[in-house]
């Protein structure tokens, strides 16, 4: 699972951060002063950047390994079950973490018997299905010397993709988990600051991957990678549902 947190930040991270920037910009108003949870942390993407918007911020994931290099308060924790009281907090974020969690009601649910009437939470998700042709440049390399998904990301991935994957259902979601207003759309993450060797970390540092690729030569799948690139990187879509009470 997500136990690689080195191969993470080495990687994915530089994407994961971008996202994250993109979706606490959809967080309207002050943060200043605020205490705000990054919920499913990682190594902690949202969380810096509600800290640069001046919010006080506490980061949990199920993963001791990824919240280790998350910065702050930080706390291993499930999202299903989160140790804080009611109305803790002011602000809640949980970047790419539902579609992981098998059941994503009852951790929304969790997000909004945290969050203060009148706050913020936020959720993300990939568009189900949806393919980037970096990622597919990068799985054709893989599939060809041999990768096969593990079945643990398979097991994971199904169920919660289906329960968030798209803004119909992350609506249907904030309505069933009590929210009295959300508002769900899909926005582009642009990926032009990112060199070749950054995308290509990217794949090869996915949690579902990293470890079959320290064991089978790193150097030469990235260079096969970094070859079949597209020459221009198409934004990313990101599900962003914006959510209250
Ligand atoms: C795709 S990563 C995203 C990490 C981070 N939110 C980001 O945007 O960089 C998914 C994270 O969700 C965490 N996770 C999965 N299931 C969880 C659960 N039930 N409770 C808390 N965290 C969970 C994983 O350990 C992993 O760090």
């Amino acid at each position: 699972m997500y136990d690689d947190a080195a191969a993470w930040a080495a990687g994915p991270a530089k994407v994961y951060d971008l996202l994250a920037i993109a979706a606490v910009g959809q967080i309207p108003g002050d943060l200043n002063g605020l205490l705000a949870l990054d919920a499913g942390a990682g190594t902690g993407a949202a969380g810096r950047a509600l800290a640069s918007r001046g919010a006080q911020v506490v980061s949990m994931d199920l993963s001791e390994a990824m919240v280790r290099l998350a910065s702050g308060v930080r706390v291993v924790a499930d999202i299903k079950h989160l140790p804080l009281r009611d109305d803790a907090v002011s602000v809640s974020v949980a970047c790419t973490v539902l579609s992981h969690v098998d059941d994503p009601l009852v951790a929304a649910k969790q997000l909004a018997r945290v969050t203060k009437p009148g706050g913020t939470v936020v959720i993300t998700a990939f568009p189900a299905g949806a393919g980037h042709p970096v990622k597919s440049a990068a799985d054709r390399v893989l599939a060809a010397a041999g990768y096969r998904e593990p079945d643990w990301y398979r097991a994971v991935k199904g169920p919660g993709e289906g329960v968030v994957g798209s803004p119909e259902a992350l609506t249907r979601l904030a309505a069933a988990a009590g929210f009295s207003w959300s508002r769900a759309h899909t926005l582009l993450v642009g990926l032009d600051s990112l060199g070749a060797d950054d995308l290509v970390a990217w794949r090869l540092g996915m949690a579902q991957v990293a470890a079959w690729v320290a064991a089978n030569n790193r150097e030469q799948l990235a260079e096969e990678i970094k070859a079949s690139l597209p020459d221009s990187v198409d934004p990313l879509p990101l599900l962003v549902l914006a959510a209250g009470r």
